[in-house]
């Protein structure tokens, strides 16, 4: 997996001038940030040497390069999740090629559900920190042989979500007017495809669990894991049903169509947070491991 980790990141350096600072994953609905990228490079997964394919139908998923408010940036339309079958090794692939590419930071968007009282469908969450569920049980992108050139075995993830990043997002918020829809919380990933029972909701409510969703987690873990600053948010598409009496259902099509509404939004916060980032501009790519 290592050599083909550089294998990919070689192969990509060589497709274009790019040399990213910052890489964004655009959770469901939200992957239009990559198209208001300047000077683009994009690559469809499939044509990248050694990177995994997209299973979700419709949506080959692309890697664009580009230019977002003067800073250099990869975003991926489209990840890779584990209930698509997909090893936790290849969900993860990606963020060790950025990381040999050179970036510091990792964005994180995803679409979840709310178990919290004060968030409503089309809130913003930033991610305070994560329960990773299948990881506290052993479907972690960490098991097995450690790679110590990217990191040490047993890696802390307290203060994986970057403070001053979250600061700087909820200051913005207030800046672009949606101070009121945004606040900071706890995710949770569960390993779906299905979405929660109603004694689950209960269960993850009890847990101090804000949001849930399907994804990011593994990411975050192996981010951490190799050093780069993390942030995340969770845009609220739905709220998770806890209740007997409650006849409604969530479904992906209405997740889609929140995502979709408040996608703008997201879009402008993720972009003036990226536009006001430090870089340290140390560009080692490949030594960076
Ligand atoms: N549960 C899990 N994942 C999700 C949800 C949900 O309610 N909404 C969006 N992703």
């Amino acid at each position: 997996q290592h050599s083909r980790r550089f294998k990919t990141a070689d192969w990509l350096m060589s497709q274009t001038k790019h040399r990213p600072q910052v890489a964004i994953i655009c959770g469901s609905g939200l992957g239009m940030l990559a198209d208001t990228l300047k000077c683009q490079d994009s690559f469809t997964y499939s044509d990248i040497p050694g990177f995994p394919q997209s299973t979700v139908q419709g949506h080959a998923g692309r890697l664009v390069f580009g230019e977002l408010k003067g800073k250099t940036c990869v975003c991926m339309q489209g990840r890779f999740h584990m209930y698509e079958g997909h090893s936790l090794c290849k969900t993860t692939f990606p963020v060790r090629v950025f990381k040999l590419m050179g970036v510091e930071t990792l964005i994180v968007t995803n679409a979840a559900g709310s178990l919290a009282d004060g968030l409503q469908p089309g809130d913003i969450m930033i991610i305070k920190d994560h329960v990773n569920f299948p990881g506290m049980v052993g479907l972690n992108p960490l098991c097995g042989p450690n790679d110590d050139k990217f990191g040490p075995r047993f890696p802390a993830m307290s203060g994986c979500y970057d403070k001053a990043l979250r600061c700087s997002a909820m200051e913005i918020a207030k800046q672009l007017g949606v101070a009121g829809l945004t606040q900071e919380g706890v995710y949770a990933m569960v390993g779906g495809p299905n979405f929660e029972t109603i004694a689950e909701a209960r269960l993850l409510h009890r847990l101090g669990v804000d949001a849930v969703g399907m994804s990011t987690a593994p990411e975050v873990v192996v981010a951490t894991h190799c050093g780069l600053r993390v942030f995340g948010l969770s845009l609220i598409t739905n709220k998770v049903v806890k209740s007997y009496e409650d006849s409604d259902s969530v479904n992906h099509e209405g997740v889609l169509e929140v995502g979709r509404l408040r996608s703008h939004t997201v879009q402008q916060l993720v972009t003036e947070l990226v536009s006001r980032m430090e870089i340290n501009n140390n560009n080692d790519t490949n030594n960076a491991v």
